[in-house]
């Protein structure tokens, strides 16, 4: 790597240091210091979350074309003087305290600016003032801190802002539901694939804090680390009624029935996993915010659809699509009122997709037959010989 001019180092320094303390928002690198149309004549990098870790997307236009890379903070660090000095002369870094300038000056040499003030408010700050979280920002709340989400005095870390408006959005889901999950006694809650849990904590905070309601909570996932990781939250947070398990969804005990099941961006089939053992536990509410699918992909045949195979991103939206709907009929089948809504828009995930059922006391048997029926139609359709739910279906029968 070549050596980085001691000048240069103190907005290194700035950057570093706003990464670290979630208050970084946006570089810009700009100012080419040549004419050659084949290298970067800007560059822009703004704080994207990818597996609940925050990445730095590098957009950078070259020509009329824009390139863009996920970098870690480190590799973004790194990269700054391999461009700044060289290629381009100005950076300017945006973080909810300042805005800092490094300007080249010929030579090797950088000057710094520093500035305060009105440029320094987060843009996800200022939108946020306009809208009621049931979560609001600017209030200390202990798990927020905790997950990294806040700071302790409750601003919103900018990095983390996309997490924050998808956990409202998912209380909002919930609140919606409310009237369902009217009930005198304690509220039995299951999260399958519950992974760091920034929304069952988030459920937890909304349910007995916001609701005043006691819960029995649980919490489960496949993976030791994090369900040791949520335990210690939640006995140092002194959580009431919240505990944490290890484990596979499909071999989790039925306890009893339950009055909300809930799993967001449980893998694949995972969140088939989850659908029925909720619907097993008789969950009175179910939320299911699916992720990848896969299942279905490679089923997915016939001539009337060769037009949609031609192209990946439609066949793989084509396929999640079927699956979602197939799941939403399964459900009515097994006495659920479904509705498939939008969980958050588009620019924050591609997973964007809730499938929301109620139980119903005693549904028609003319419903569960037309859901059937149209569950058959779409398989016809799609050549799908059965689905992870149907094949838990036979299993279900064959072990009665
Ligand atoms: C993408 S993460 C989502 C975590 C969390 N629900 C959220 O939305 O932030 C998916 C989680 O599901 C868990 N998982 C996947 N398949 C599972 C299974 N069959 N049983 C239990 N946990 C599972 C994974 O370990 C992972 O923690």
């Amino acid at each position: 790597m070549s050596k980085v001019p001691e000048t240069l180092k103190p907005f290194l320094k700035e950057l570093s240091t706003s990464v670290r303390h979630g208050s970084y928002q946006k570089l810009v690198i700009s100012r080419p210091l040549s004419n050659n149309e084949q290298v970067p004549s800007k560059v822009t990098v703004r704080p994207i979350l990818i597996d609940e870790e925050t990445m730095y997307q590098w957009i950078e236009r070259v020509g009329p074309r824009e390139l863009h890379q996920n970098l870690s903070a480190d590799q973004l660090i790194q990269r700054i003087p391999s461009i700044l000095g060289s290629i381009l002369g100005d950076a300017r870094l945006f973080t909810s305290e300042a805005e800092i300038c490094a300007r080249y000056k010929g030579r090797g040499h950088f000057q710094l600016h520093r500035a305060k003030g009105p440029q320094a408010i987060a843009e996800p700050e200022a939108h946020n003032r306009e809208k009621n979280y049931i979560i609001p920002a600017n209030t200390p709340c202990p798990f927020l801190a905790k997950a990294g989400i806040m700071t302790a005095d409750g601003r919103v870390k900018a990095s983390m802002y996309h997490k924050f408006k998808q956990i409202n959005r998912y209380l909002e889901l919930i609140r919606d539901l409310k009237g369902t999950l009217q009930k005198p006694e304690t509220l039995r809650v299951v999260d399958y694939g519950c992974g760091k849990s920034y929304l069952t904590f988030a459920l937890h905070h909304y349910l007995t804090v916001v609701e005043k309601k006691t819960v029995e909570m649980t919490g489960m996932d496949q993976r030791p680390d994090v369900i040791a990781t949520c335990t210690a939250i939640a006995d140092e947070l002194q959580l009431e009624g919240l505990d944490f398990r290890v484990g596979q969804i499909v071999d989790l005990p039925i306890d009893g029935k339950i009055d909300l099941a809930v799993s967001l961006h449980a893998c694949d089939t995972a969140t088939d996993e989850a659908l029925a053992a909720a619907v097993l536990r008789e969950a009175q509410v179910i939320v299911a915010v699916p992720c990848c699918q896969h299942e279905l992909r490679p089923q997915i045949s016939g001539e009337s659809l060769a037009g949609l195979w031609k192209h990946g991103i439609l066949a793989e939206r084509f396929a999640a699509d079927v699956t979602d709907a197939l799941r939403a009929l399964w459900l009515e089948q097994q006495g659920y009122q479904v509705q498939v809504i939008e969980f958050i828009e588009l620019e924050h995930t591609p997973k964007n997709l809730a499938i929301r059922a109620v139980r119903v006391a005693k549904p028609s048997r003319e419903s569960i037959r037309l859901a059937e029926e149209k569950s058959r139609a779409l398989k016809e359709l799609c050549g799908i010989a059965s689905t992870w739910l149907d094949r838990w279906d036979i299993q279900r029968a064959d072990a009665k």
